[in-house]
C-alpha cells in the first residue's frame, strides 16, 4: 500500500496524477486544490478512466482538506503562479514563496515522514526554501526539473538525429532556468554512439540551446506554462522512489560540498530510492563544463537570496 497527495490542481497537479494512475505504481492518490470543487471534479473525471485505461488506483479530490493526505509517502508540490509569457521563471518568487512555505507546513502536519517533491517555480529556490524552513534531512526535498529538462533534451536530440526518442540518453544539469540549465551534449549518446560524433557542431548546439528555451517556447505558444512534460517527469521522479528503483536522474538536490557546492539546491544526477535521494553522482565534468556550472550556481544563489532580502530565511 502506498499514496502520493498532488498538491495544486491546475494542469502540471491533475497532468501528474493522471500520469501515476496510468503507470499503475501506487494504491492511493490524493489530488488537493484551494479552489472550491477543482481537485474533486478533476479527481472523479480521471476515476471514469479507471475501467477504460484498467487501473486501480484510487484517486480522491479535495479542497483545502489536509486531514486527506494524511500518511502520504510522497508528496508533490505543483501549487504557486505559473509563468506568463515573457516571464522568467525567477519572477514568481514573491507570490510562490509564501503558498509553497503554508503547503509544506500544512503536509508535514498529517505526513511528518513523506518524501517532498518540488515543481514549484523557481523550482531550485522553493526547493531550497523548502530545506531551510522544514529542517528536513536532505534526502526528503527533491526539486523536480532535470528530470524534464533532459527529457525535452532527449526530445530535441531524436528530432536532430532522426531515430526514436527512447533510443536516445541525454541529462541536463544546473539550475531549471533558460539561462542555467546545462545540457550535457559530451554525455549524450545514441545506442551508446556519442551525439558528438554524429551531430556537427551547429547542430548540437542548436539542440542545447532549443532545450534552454524549451519551457519558455511553450509559454509563448501556450500563453501560460507547459504540463504534461512537467506532469509526467513528476510521476517517473515518484515512481523511482516508491518503487525503489535506484535509478540515476538529475534532480535539484541540496549540496554539502559536491561539486565544489555548499548551501544550494541545484539539478546534479542523484540515485533515487526508497529514500529519497540516496547519494549524489559526482561526474567527471571538464573545465568547461565545470564553468557552467559554477555559472549557473551562482545565478541560483542570486535568486535565493532575494529569500533572504525578502526575510523568508
Ligand atoms: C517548465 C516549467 C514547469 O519548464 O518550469 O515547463
Amino acid at each position: 500500500m502506498s499514496k502520493i497527495s498532488v498538491i495544486g490542481a491546475g494542469n502540471v497537479g491533475a497532468t501528474c496524477v493522471n500520469a501515476i494512475a496510468h503507470m499503475k505504481f501506487v494504491s492511493e492518490l490524493v489530488l488537493l486544490d484551494i479552489k472550491e470543487g477543482v481537485a474533486e471534479g478533476k479527481a472523479l473525471d480521471m476515476m471514469q478512466t479507471a475501467n477504460l485505461y484498467q487501473f486501480n488506483t484510487r484517486i480522491t479530490g479535495v479542497t483545502n482538506d489536509y486531514s486527506a493526505t494524511e500518511g502520504s509517502d510522497v508528496v508533490i508540490i505543483t501549487s504557486g503562479v505559473p509563468r506568463k509569457p515573457g516571464m522568467t521563471r525567477e519572477e514568481l518568487i514573491g507570490v510562490n514563496a509564501g503558498i509553497v512555505n503554508s503547503v509544506v507546513e500544512n503536509v508535514l502536519k498529517h505526513s511528518p515522514e513523506a518524501i517532498l517533491i518540488m515543481i514549484a517555480n523557481p523550482m531550485d529556490t522553493m526547493t531550497y526554501l523548502t530545506h531551510k524552513t522544514s529542517k528536513l534531512p536532505k534526502n526528503r526535498i527533491i526539486g523536480m526539473g532535470g528530470i524534464l529538462d533532459s527529457s525535452r533534451f532527449m526530445c530535441y536530440l531524436s528530432k536532430a538525429l532522426n531515430v526514436p526518442a527512447s533510443d536516445v540518453h541525454g541529462m541536463v544539469i544546473g539550475g531549471h532556468g533558460d539561462t542555467t540549465m546545462i545540457p550535457l551534449l559530451r554525455f549524450a549518446n545514441y545506442k551508446g554512439i556519442p551525439v558528438t560524433d554524429l551531430l556537427d557542431k551547429e547542430a548540437a548546439e542548436k539542440v542545447a540551446a532549443d532545450t534552454m528555451v524549451g519551457g519558455a517556447t511553450l509559454t509563448k505558444l501556450l500563453g501560460t506554462s507547459a504540463w504534461y512534460a512537467p506532469g509526467a517527469a513528476g510521476a517517473v521522479l515518484a515512481k523511482a522512489i516508491i518503487m525503489d528503483e535506484k535509478k540515476v536522474m538529475p534532480c535539484c538536490a541540496y549540496l554539502d560540498g559536491e561539486y565544489g557546492q555548499k548551501d544550494i539546491c541545484i539539478g546534479v544526477p542523484v540515485v533515487l530510492g526508497k529514500n529519497g535521494i540516496e547519494k549524489v553522482v559526482e561526474l567527471d565534468l571538464n573545465n568547461e563544463e565545470k564553468e557552467l556550472f559554477e555559472k549557473s550556481a551562482a545565478a541560483v544563489r542570486k535568486t535565493n537570496n532575494v529569500l533572504h532580502d525578502m526575510k523568508l530565511i
